[in-house]
């Protein structure tokens, strides 16, 4: 069958989940699309404690027998062969960033030498945002139509010496704006002034016409940088919009993937995004604090990082240790220091896992997932409010339900075995990962959800206990 989750869109389009029909009956219906999942095997190869439902994936993955299996690899090849593992492991170390970015690129529709994996979101937020607003600064701008290249003529409209501003939103993970704001700072650029920020108009999305809006309104905008997906309702950024817009103002368009890369497939060459940024520790499930990834468009290949260090230095003459500094010619340029190897090794595996799977097959999963959530949440939960786009173009993989008590409800939740997360002021992020969440799970959250609130369980749990997951 071309999509085996079509009977959930067609039993869910109702307005009512529960009717006399079978197929409308949530159990039913569950047990159903668990049998016809093409992907239900792979919640075995998932650690996933008994009596535990993980919707949890967009914070931490879960470790896979494959992403223990990469990490067991390398620890004996640390123990066996110590240093020459560099060199001489299969494969060796040395080219870990790039080997594990082409794994990578098929997933985010990049070519294998324009991902390379190092660093972390935040640090590589630093160095691409500072790269590009090198460029800028030096008078380059993106490609673009009449324009076949950087041409040192970047200026906004009737102010040749204007310094260039970043737009972002106001619902961005703050640690983009912490970052972004310190690059303007060090180039002597005032970021109360030049650090635009799209607002929200609901507090739960952006409205990608106030993006393009504020492209029209303010000439100075150099870099245009927005999530793929918002980390608190999950709404799905349409990035080829935003990147032609970006364009179209003479602006380059940068990405945050954290909450979609390994859950939404992207085509960043086809967009024709300057450069984004991700996480592997999220639904690539290669573990805390693993390794950080990122692109760069192949046609800015060769620029100086801002920040430079011997690992991005050009490969074949890396060790013969020149105080010169030679980019290498690719994405691995943006490499600082030496991989942690131990915090790369199991995204090995988790990848290879998510590419058997199919990142197509995952995403359909997924949606008929939150699908199967939201119709849930609608009819069994008056009390509670999807704050996720319903639209699927516009979702991203995970669902925030809202409600006044969402902390207390959250805690009373992981209590129970349901683990999610709360973000602050009144949202529950529920995110059934494709890869090992059956839909009986999703049936469960609800239930779950539904016994604390009839009983008023949560408000035995006390609120403001801080901790972030
Ligand atoms: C959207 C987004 N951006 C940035 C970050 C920061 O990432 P890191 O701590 O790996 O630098 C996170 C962390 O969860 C995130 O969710």
């Amino acid at each position: 069958m071309d999509d085996p989750y079509a009977p959930a869109r067609d039993a869910l389009a109702g307005d009512e989940l529960a009717g006399d029909a079978a197929d409308a009956d949530p159990a039913v219906l569950a047990a159903r699309l668990d049998d016809a999942d093409p992907l239900s095997s792979f919640a075995d190869r998932y650690h996933v404690p008994d009596g535990t439902l993980y919707m949890d994936g967009n914070s931490l993955g879960p470790a896979s027998d494959a992403a223990l299996a990469s990490l067991d690899r390398v620890v004996d090849e640390w123990r066996e062969r110590l240093i020459s593992g560099w060199t001489d492991a299969d494969p060796p170390w040395f080219d870990a960033g790039e080997r594990l970015g082409e794994a990578l690129a098929p997933l985010v529709g990049a070519e294998p030498d324009e991902v390379v994996v190092g660093n972390s979101i935040t640090v590589n937020i630093h160095t691409l945002v500072g790269t590009f607003l090198d460029e800028l600064l030096a008078g380059n701008g993106p490609e673009r139509e009449g324009v076949a290249a950087a041409d040192g003529t970047w200026a906004p409209d009737g102010h040749p010496d204007a310094d260039p501003a970043v737009l972002v939103n106001d619902l961005d993970f703050p640690s983009d704006h912490y970052a972004i704001r310190a690059q303007l700072r060090q180039r002597g650029i005032d970021p109360d002034e030049k650090l635009r920020v799209v607002p929200s108009r609901d507090g739960r999305t952006i409205d990608p016409r106030d993006v393009e809006a504020a492209l029209e309104a303010h000439e100075d905008v150099g870099i245009v940088w927005m999530p793929t997906a918002l980390y608190r309702s999950g709404q799905l950024f349409d990035v080829e919009r935003i990147t032609e817009a970006a364009h179209e103002a003479g602006a380059y368009a940068g990405f945050d993937a954290a909450h979609s890369a390994g859950a939404v497939p992207h085509e960043f060459d086809e967009a024709g995004v300057d450069f984004a940024v991700w996480c592997t520790y999220k639904y690539l499930n290669a573990g805390p604090g693993s390794i950080g990834a990122l692109y760069v468009a192949e046609r800015h290949h060769g620029l100086a990082p801002a920040l430079a260090g011997w690992w991005g230095h050009e490969k074949a003459t890396q060790f013969e240790m020149n105080m010169t500094y030679t980019p290498a010619d690719s994405a691995g340029a943006w490499q600082i220091g030496t991989p942690p190897l131990l915090s790369a090794a199991p995204l090995e595996g988790s990848v290879e896992l998510l590419r058997e799977a199919g990142i197509e097959r995952l995403r359909k999963k997924s949606l008929a997932l939150t699908d199967l959530l939201i119709a849930l949440v609608d009819d069994r939960l008056p009390e509670v409010s999807v704050g996720t786009p319903r639209d699927r173009e516009a979702r991203g993989g995970h669902v925030a339900l809202e409600h006044p008590e969402a902390e207390r409800l959250s805690a009373a939740l992981n209590d129970r075995g349901v683990v999610v997360d709360f973000r602050p002021p009144n949202v529950v992020r529920v995110c059934p990962a494709a890869p090992y969440t059956a839909f009986a799970d999703v049936l469960e959250v609800v239930d779950g959800i539904e016994a604390i609130l009839d009983s008023d369980a949560h408000e035995a749990y006390a609120t403001n206990e801080g901790g972030v997951t």
